[in-house]
């Protein structure tokens, strides 16, 4: 079959946007994992539980029309979705959607815990990450913000804050912990643009 390339790092370290462009420049699938565990935080949040409260049934009977929801990119479904996932059989209950998506084709799959969970024999991985400073002022201007506002600042300042906490919880949690593979090639991206990013990760897929 083809190639598995796992994608995995901290919150918004630009992990889509490679996984993105590798997958096309590859000819390979891609799917975005953290839009799976987004989606079942969507559904607590619309249920009015409390996302640290049992969500499994969730996580079974996650739909098409869930994952292709345009709501899913909000900061408080991002909390969301990291309270979700820090519960084991939400995680036991997606392993299985994710390892088929690969199938025989291979994937590029972006997340938290292909690399050591879900594809621990990946033919790829590699482990983006830039500083917390970074990742916040990517994910303002991910999300429409404005660096010339008044109080732009004080929100890059806010989303790096809320970036840190959800970064503790995904690292610190005992299952599938945010971790770098052993067998992982790290890519610091803070001096980076996505196309040097690129470069370096096809230049890792095609040693
Ligand atoms: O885009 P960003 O990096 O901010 O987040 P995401 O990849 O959409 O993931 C949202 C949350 O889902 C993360 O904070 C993790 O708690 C969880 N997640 C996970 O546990 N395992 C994955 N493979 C992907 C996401």
């Amino acid at each position: 079959g083809g190639p598995v390339i796992a994608v995995d790092g901290p919150a918004a370290a630009g992990k889509g946007t490679l996984a993105k462009r590798l997958a096309q420049a590859l000819s390979l699938p891609y799917l975005d994992t953290g839009l799976l565990y987004r989606a079942v935080g969507r559904l607590a949040l619309d249920a009015g539980q409390d996302p640290a409260a049992p969500a499994e049934a969730f996580a079974q009977k996650l739909s098409p029309e869930d994952l292709a929801r345009t709501d899913l990119r909000a900061p408080e479904v991002a909390q969301a979705a990291s309270k979700v996932a820090a519960q084991p059989a939400v995680r036991q209950a997606l392993v299985e959607t994710q390892r088929r998506f690969a199938g025989e084709c291979g994937a590029v799959l972006d997340g938290r815990d292909i690399g050591t969970v879900i594809f621990p024999d990946a033919d790829v991985k590699l482990f983006i990450t830039a500083s917390p400073a970074t990742r916040a002022l990517r994910r303002f201007l991910q999300l429409g913000g404005d660096q010339s506002a008044p109080n732009a600042q004080a929100q890059v300042a806010e989303m790096e804050e809320a970036l840190k906490v959800r970064d503790a919880a995904d690292s610190g949690r005992k299952t599938a912990p945010l971790q770098v593979a052993a067998d992982a090639q790290v890519i610091e991206t803070d001096t980076l643009s996505a196309e040097d990013v690129l470069a370096q990760a096809l230049a890792f897929a095609r040693r």
